[in-house]
């Protein structure tokens, strides 16, 4: 069945941060949010702003409704319990928690592989862990077309690997991973599947159960929400693993134990508020118009840019890295940043890929379409692209 078309003109008058003619094309390092989530987090700060702790007046009761139905609604976006959910600052922040806490059931030699599509929040806490605990990290590497190599993932694995930690899509090229087959191969070897949804989260839907991951996270300002991190762990190994944490902070759920402090209250009122803006859209709608203005992009993109990654809307999603011939990706970015056009340029922290790639001394343009993109966005884009030939 084909999905209704995405009215965008109804899409983007409920964000007035789009109300200005800069074309957005920075959904990558964090996507704008629709009026109905700024003004949840200022009704929460307006009407309901209290800690957790003694529910015995108004304010402090919707404060603890409100926590309790962040949990729930991050377990239904996800498709876990709630009791395996945990909130933080970021991705990285939470991500640096769990490998922790993970990492104390850890031995001299154990080993980590991870890829080079991987962004270094999914990197770093396992290089240091390692400097630590006497850990090996290995790298899976991609084939010619920047994806997963996955014979070289599986010559990375051996009977010591604990953890294969994977992005669901790259978010310095797009690339998408073929994350039930990563999950065979790391529970085959006896490890943990840990993925981080960063940038796959704003394009499609999760379901932790359906892909069997052990760990997921992924960071709600990606999509449309406010600025946080949100981590999907198994029960059992939440339950095993020993967070780092004060003493006084309850011991359940098991999520719960490893959210340091007090959690931006005001932001997980963004957070519901996000998902309900996501399901109002919903995936169908968002996917087929990502897929049409990616095609676009990729017939329009002019032969002077060369392309990194898969060269159709196949195996991946509407992010598209690449360079421009003769041109900096910096001077490329500022060029189109006088135009109105906002790209980012530079390895976006995904420094294996750039480096793999032999760019690392200029890095790379990228472009993000999202589902508020318009066709004439698009094509502005590509006009501007053509006139640096
Ligand atoms: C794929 C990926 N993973 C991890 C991160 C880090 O996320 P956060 O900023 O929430 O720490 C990013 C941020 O851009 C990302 O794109």
């Amino acid at each position: 069945m084909t999905p209704a078309a995405l009215d965008v003109t109804a899409v983007r008058a409920r964000f007035s941060a789009l109300d200005r003619p800069l074309a957005f094309f920075d959904g990558p390092s964090g996507t704008q949010t629709p009026d109905e989530v700024i003004d949840a987090i200022a009704g929460y700060l307006r009407h309901a702003n209290a800690n957790l702790g003694t529910p015995d007046y108004d304010t402090a009761r919707e404060t603890l409704e409100l926590v309790t139905d962040a949990h729930e609604v991050a377990a239904r976006f996800l498709g876990c319990s709630a009791d395996e959910v945990a909130f933080g600052a970021n991705m990285t922040t939470l991500n640096f928690a769990l490998s922790r806490a993970a990492g104390r059931d850890l031995r001299r030699g154990d080993e980590i592989v991870v890829t080079r599509l991987d962004h270094d929040g999914s990197i770093a806490p396992w290089l240091e862990l390692a400097r630590d605990r006497d850990l090996v990290v290995r790298f899976a590497d991609v084939d010619d077309d920047c994806r997963l190599d996955l014979a070289d993932l599986e010559r990375q694995l051996s009977a010591r690997t604990r953890v294969v930690a994977f992005p669901l899509a790259s978010n310095a090229i797009g690339t998408l991973l073929d994350v039930p087959r990563v999950v065979e191969l790391a529970h085959a070897a006896g490890a943990l599947a840990w993925g981080d949804a960063v940038h796959y989260a704003p394009h499609g839907p999760i379901d932790v159960a359906a892909l069997g991951v052990d760990v997921l996270l992924c960071s709600p300002y990606k999509f449309y929400g406010p600025h946080l991190g949100l981590a999907f762990a198994r029960r059992d190994l939440l339950e095993r693993w020993r967070p780092y944490k004060v003493r006084p902070a309850p011991e359940s759920p098991p999520g719960r134990r490893y959210e340091t402090g007090t959690l931006a209250h005001e932001l997980l009122a963004g957070f519901v508020a996000a998902v309900g803006y996501l399901h109002s859209i919903g995936w169908a709608a968002i996917r087929a118009h990502e897929r049409s203005l990616g095609e676009r992009f990729l017939a329009g993109l002019p032969a002077h840019c060369r392309l990194l990654g898969p060269p159709t809307m196949d195996g991946r999603v509407s992010t598209f890295g690449f360079t421009v011939d003769g041109h900096d990706a910096a001077a490329v970015a500022a060029a189109l940043g006088r135009q109105g056009i906002a790209v980012g340029w530079g390895d976006f922290y995904a420094v294996e890929i750039v480096r793999r790639l032999g760019l690392d001394a200029g890095g790379i343009v990228r472009a993000g379409l999202v589902h508020y993109t318009t066709t004439s966005e698009v094509d502005r884009l590509l006009a501007a692209l053509a006139a640096l030939g």
